[in-house]
């Protein structure tokens, strides 16, 4: 993966954050990227100190400005995009009976429409070169559904329908377009949830553990080497058997 360029969105923390530093410890030059650019700066000065090549890009890929200045700005600074990994994302957890119109639209906007702007945004570039991995981060609730997130579970399911699309669509210029769907994995976002309901997670979970970022970010460097070149329109679960 010497020299190739990777774009991991959502990355200042938790699953992004161990998907870029992985994928800079394995020669990529990876572009991180969180909605504060102060923020993503001091991060990604921190991962240069180890010498790994790495450029902070603040911007919301909500909208199509946010996810163009991000791509734009990877393009500028390396020239190209090979490796976009369509990670950033949200929840807005509620029952359905009192699930606002707003927690609706926020997911769907951040989780699969961020989606459609950032690939977008890199598609051409990955053209150009007849070289491409995109790499999508779903969860297994986009499987199985899950009470209390029926925006989340849609837009986790449509990720998985968009990316096999893509991947018939892009097979001819030797881009692969795959999915992973995350169980439970420990990270700031399910640190918000009550003792009880970890430990129920826990308890259904055959491989006894939560799973860390650095586990999701090995099957994100596996997608996105050579080896990984005749894979595509796949969704790969990493969960330690909780949808089994
Ligand atoms: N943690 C889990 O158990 C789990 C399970 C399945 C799937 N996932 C998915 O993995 C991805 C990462 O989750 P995490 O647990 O690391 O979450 P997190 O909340 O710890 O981190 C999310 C990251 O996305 C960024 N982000 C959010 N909205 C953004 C926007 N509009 N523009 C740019 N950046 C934005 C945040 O700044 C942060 O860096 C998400 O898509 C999440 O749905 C997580």
């Amino acid at each position: 993966m010497k020299g190739k360029v990777a774009v991991v969105t959502g990355s200042s923390r938790g699953i992004g954050l161990a998907i870029a530093r992985t994928l800079a410890k394995n020669g990529c030059r990876v572009v991180i990227n969180s909605r504060s650019q102060e923020r993503i700066n001091s991060i990604a000065s921190e991962l240069q100190k180890h010498g790994l090549e790495i450029t902070g890009i603040g911007a919301d890929i909500q909208t199509k400005e946010g996810a163009d200045q991000l791509i734009q700005g990877a393009i500028e600074k390396w020239g190209g995009v090979d490796i976009l990994v369509n990670n950033a994302g949200i929840n807005r957890d509620n029952l359905f009976l009192r699930m606002k119109e707003e927690e609706w639209d926020e997911v769907i906007q951040t989780n699969l429409k961020g989606m459609f702007h950032c690939t977008k945004a890199s598609i051409r570039s990955m053209t150009r070169k007849k070289w491409g991995r995109i790499i999508n981060i779903s969860s297994v609730v986009g499987l199985t559904g899950n009470p209390g997130q029926a925006n989340y579970s849609a837009a986790k399911a449509g990720i998985i329908g968009f990316t096999k699309t893509l991947a018939q669509e892009f097979g001819g210029r030797n881009i692969t377009a795959n999915v992973i769907a995350p169980g439970f994995i420990e990270t700031e976002m399910t640190d918000q949830l009550s003792e009880k309901i970890k430990e129920q997670m826990l308890a259904r979970i055959p491989l006894q553990r939560f799973g860390k970022g650095e586990d999701i970010a090995e099957m994100v460097k596996f997608l996105a080497s050579e080896e990984a070149g005749y894979i595509t329109g796949q969704v790969l679960i990493v969960d330690g058997g909780l949808a089994l």
